[in-house]
């Protein structure tokens, strides 16, 4: 039997010097709701999210914090992480820029690039927006056109991506693929930006510390956009991406300010590396706030959490899905995003499910009644649902999730309308009236099931909790919908408990609590906080780790915390007025790092180079006699006059960015 067909999507991947706003929360739901819709039309998905950790960006805030960026990257990108659980998002990998298996990926790219003749070494100065990451067309002194922020110039030694090459080769895929990029306003402008000539691109940094090193080309590290795009390989087997057959890609969701680096960039770093490019793009458009796009520095953002505090995760996924156009940008409101709760979910959704249980509940003994006869008006409801069906599954097809939802909502409506027309409610206990009321009440319900089946991928906890009310076997999200027809109730089946869905709630009172809570996030203070200085400083880079004082015992999750890696000595100095310490910098696997180590009186620098070491990565920066030292090398203290001697790997070929445990 063959197997499912494989689907793989992706979400952007999320900056860590922030934390997500309903913005970015808006990104990664619809690619949630698309995932579930997808695996209920039997297909295998994969779902990529993550976090972009590496730039000058985080190199700063993790200065500002006053730790090292690996550690200030770690807590943010849990902090996403916890975010998406919350939100009952299902990501399927969680890939994080400075993970081991991207950064080989990365460095494997670039080579194949360079291998294959589209890479080459020169010299770049212009202006550059630290925030997009991005060099821009503006004179010193003027902002950064995209975000209105101050850019700064920089001049550096890189290499360069022969972009100019792929003009007429991406011309020519956007002419064959017309889906490629969605929808038609962006591909417009994508075609004329690559229709108006392309510039070769800088893809390495000398400027930049904190990234993915060019191997052998040190102190090069790779440009973040070729680093961060790179991930949506790396999450699906990287170099081996055709064991798992998840390459290439479905569909990129993005936001629109970020379409070029996907439609044009993107295509062209894999056409140069002769691999397989992504089926299709779509770029959303913005949630606004007060009519501008909601982003930290203009200080409009919308935060999640109280909204699913007060409202409930799938209120907020309803609203964002429901209220914007997929596509087009949309205008946040405290007002209208209760005000749909109300509507829609309290008296609609919710209002129809209590109704039609308490009926059953109290008339067919908490089962789903046996219908009779049906008469016209139950046939124009069930074919009412049945055209539902397939308008639903067509939009969502689309990506018209609005629609999608305002035709599930119409169904609730007419059968709203049905319940006042039928009035179930005042028929007799003759034997007549209890068939009657029989198929209304099997009516209702099995347009119930099949309104839970279609709003399962936006609305995953209550559509849940209407599924099993009805008794309904597993989950919604393993009902196949490509099998989803009027008629598959079975009368007698057991109700399952009864559960308030979407208590009303008062408008102006949520509002307040909503906004409260805002302003109490806003106050909080980052995830990453300024730690306090280390007491005694050790007496060197290297451990000449002192014995513990009494043989006190550590857990295993006191081990866990200190984060050991392989590395490799890249270059070693002596320093002027220190004799005892080296300067070296060292390759982790994901960066290079300046360690000084108290070795200097032991080892030439000379013999250092290439040398593999264990190295403490976590360790909060610190000056040694004025030089910066991030991260230790670890060495036995041997001997009275406690000689350090180097830990290393003679035996074998350890990985360079291995974790040590
Ligand atoms: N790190 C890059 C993406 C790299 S992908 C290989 C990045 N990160 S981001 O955190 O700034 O933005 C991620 C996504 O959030 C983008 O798709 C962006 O459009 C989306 N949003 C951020 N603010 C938004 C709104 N106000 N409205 C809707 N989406 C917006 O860009």
């Amino acid at each position: 039997m063959p197997g499912k067909p494989k689907y793989y999507l992706t979400t952007p991947i999320y900056y860590t010097n922030g934390l997500p706003h309903i913005g970015h929360t808006y990104s990664t739901i619809v690619c949630d709701t698309i995932r579930r819709y997808k695996r209920m039309r039997g297909y295998d998905v994969v779902m990529t999210t993550g976090t972009d950790e590496h730039g000058v960006n985080v190199e700063r805030s993790a200065k500002k914090a006053g730790v090292p960026e690996s550690e200030f990257v770690a807590k943010m990108a849990a902090e996403w992480r916890a975010l998406w659980e919350e939100l009952g998002v299902q990501g399927d990998e969680f890939i994080r820029t400075t993970d081991l298996k991207h950064a080989h990926t990365v460095q494997w790219l670039f080579k194949q690039c360079r291998d294959n003749g589209f890479v080459y070494p020169g010299h770049y100065t212009g202006q550059y927006c630290i925030y997009d990451n991005a060099y821009v067309d503006v004179k010193p002194g003027e902002n950064c056109p995209d975000c209105g922020r101050p850019t700064e110039t920089v001049t550096e030694a890189n290499f360069y991506f022969k972009l100019s090459a792929f003009q007429k080769p991406l011309l020519d895929w956007y002419a064959k693929h017309p889906d490629f990029i969605q929808p038609e306003a962006r591909r417009n402008e994508v075609l004329s930006f690559v229709e108006g000539g392309l510039r070769d691109l800088s893809i390495t940094r000398t400027s930049v510390r904190w990234g993915i090193p060019v191997p052998g080309e040190e102190p090069h590290v790779l440009y973040v956009w070729f680093d961060a795009l790179t991930a949506y390989l790396s999450a699906v087997g990287g170099p081996q991406y055709e064991k798992t057959g998840f390459w290439p890609a479905n569909l990129h969701l993005v936001g629109k300010e970020i379409i070029r680096f996907h439609a044009v960039y993107w295509p062209a770093f894999l056409m140069a590396a002769g691999l397989p490019l992504p089926k299709q793009i779509w770029a959303h458009g913005w949630l606004l706030m007060d009519s501008a796009k909601m982003s930290k520095s203009l200080g409009n953002v919308v935060r999640p959490r109280p909204i699913v505090h007060v409202l409930g995760m799938d209120a907020l996924r309803y609203y964002l899905l429901r209220e914007t156009v997929f596509g087009q940008d949309g205008n946040f409101s405290y007002e209208a995003l209760v005000q749909r709760y109300n509507s829609d979910l309290a008296n609609g959704l919710g209002n129809l499910a209590s109704r039609a249980a308490a009926m059953m509940e109290k008339n067919s003994g908490g089962k789903i009644p046996q219908p009779a006869a049906f008469q016209p008006q139950d046939t124009v409801l069930a074919t009412r649902a049945q055209e539902v069906i397939g308008e639903v599954l067509e939009q969502y097809d689309q990506l018209g999730f609005s629609l999608a939802l305002e035709e599930i909502w119409s169904l609730i409506a007419a059968t709203d309308k049905y319940l006042t027309t039928e009035h179930p409610w005042s028929l007799t206990d003759s034997e007549a009236d209890q068939q009657r009321r029989a198929t209304i009440l099997w009516t209702t319900a099995e347009v119930l099931r099949i309104v839970t089946a279609l709003t399962y991928p936006v609305l995953p906890e209550s559509a849940t909790r209407v599924w099993s009310l009805l008794g309904q076997p597993d989950q919604p999200g393993s009902f196949p919908l490509d099998g989803l027809r009027w008629g598959q109730l079975a009368p007698g089946t057991l109700l399952g408990k009864s559960q308030a869905l979407f208590p009303r709630i008062e408008k102006a009172e949520a509002i307040e609590r909503m906004e409260s809570m805002e302003k109490e996030a806003q106050k909080q203070p980052s995830p990453v906080t300024v730690p306090a200085p280390p007491s005694t400083p050790a007496a060197g880079g290297a451990a000449a780790a002192a014995a513990p004082a009494a043989a006190e015992k550590i857990g295993i999750e006191d081990f866990a915390k200190v984060e050991m890696r392989v590395g490799q000595i890249k270059t070693a100095e002596r320093i002027v007025g220190a004799d005892k310490l080296l300067k070296l910098t060292v390759d982790i696997g994901t960066e290079i790092r300046q360690i000084c180590a108290g070795i200097a009186q032991y080892y030439e620098p000379e013999k250092l180079i290439g040398r593999k070491v264990a190295v403490v990565v976590n360790l909060a920066p610190r000056k040694l006699r004025g030089v910066e030292s991030n991260g230790m090398i670890i060495a036995a203290t041997v001997g009275p006059e406690g000689r350090p001697v180097l830990a290393g790997f003679p035996d074998e070929d350890v990985e360079i960015g291995a974790r040590l445990k």
